[in-house]
């Protein structure tokens, strides 16, 4: 039998949900009803919710770019925020693109790009064994390619200087802010998907030492950063060759640097 959805019943789980500190107990309790196939189950999940996890994990889902996006216990739950960049490299990519997503945890921005360009052939990777397999579930129906590995070291050697979106979105809280952030990410997510190193741009300075060999003439790196680290961010990636370009969006409170591969040049050019 589902759970019971009266009015009563949704009070008394936003209730409990309240009382646990749930800032939207209204709209956690919609969805927790939602998801319940019985009433036991209810109880299991909204136990799960009032004991500190993140709605995501509970659902096992998060919403991004208007996609359900699987998530599984401790991988990176896609932010809202990150929508910008999705929309920054739609806005970039050309039908049947090839595109690149490295770090890229669930796989929600490969799955944002796959649904929003024609033809996008999709390339995603990660370190992290949990996040690979979440995002070979998100990417299947869009016939995306999934890897497990450092950065770049399990793409196929085939895609080099092909890549037209490289879509990074790397960690970049330094290493002494972690321990800052809310309790749902420093407690439940994994920390390689939030540790950026000492100024929080040790893996993007990586990404873009490396990311000049993978991309297409005129292709573009994208990545998330928090705005302090706009001047250290670009001369990262103009230390690597590429030309950056540095979006915002107060919509969102997100900051985007978008460096590209100089297209090359006719060799008649002046
Ligand atoms: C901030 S999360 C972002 C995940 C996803 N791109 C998103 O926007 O939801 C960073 C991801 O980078 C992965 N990661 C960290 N270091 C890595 C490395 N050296 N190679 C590959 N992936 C890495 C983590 O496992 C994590 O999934």
């Amino acid at each position: 039998m589902p759970a019971d959805d009266t009015p009563a019943a949704r009070s008394a789980v936003a209730a409990r949900l309240r009382a646990a500190g749930c800032v939207y107990a209204e709209d956690e309790a919609d969805l927790l009803i939602s998801a319940a196939r019985s009433e036991a189950e209810l109880t299991a999940l909204v136990g799960r919710r009032a004991a500190g996890q993140p709605l995501e994990y509970v659902l096992g889902w998060a919403e991004f770019c208007g996609l359900q996006i699987a998530v599984d216990p401790t991988v990176f739950i896609p932010r809202r925020r990150t929508e910008f960049l999705a929309g920054q490299a739609i806005a970039l990519a050309r039908p049947g693109a090839v595109v690149v997503d490295v770090c890229c945890g669930s796989g929600a921005l490969a799955a944002a790009l796959a649904a929003a360009v024609p033809g996008a052939r999709v390339h995603a990777a990660d370190i992290d064994p949990a996040a690979v397999r979440c995002a070979r579930r998100n990417l299947a129906a869009a016939g995306g390619h999934v890897y497990q590995g450092d950065l770049f070291g399990p793409l196929p050697a085939g895609l080099r200087g092909r890549v037209d979106i490289l879509l990074a979105n790397v960690p970049y809280v330094p290493t002494s802010e972690v321990g800052l952030l809310p309790p749902e990410a420093r407690d439940h997510e994994a920390r390689v998907g939030l540790d950026g190193g000492a100024d929080g741009l040790e893996v993007l300075r990586r990404v873009a030492g490396g990311a000049p060999g993978w991309l297409a003439p005129g292709g573009h790196l994208l990545s998330e950063i928090s705005e302090r680290q706009v001047a250290a961010a670009t001369a990262a990636v103009t230390a690597a060759g590429l030309t950056a370009a540095v979006t915002r969006s107060v919509e969102h409170d997100a900051t985007v640097v978008v460096a590209a591969r100089p297209a090359e040049q006719d060799p008649g050019a002046r």
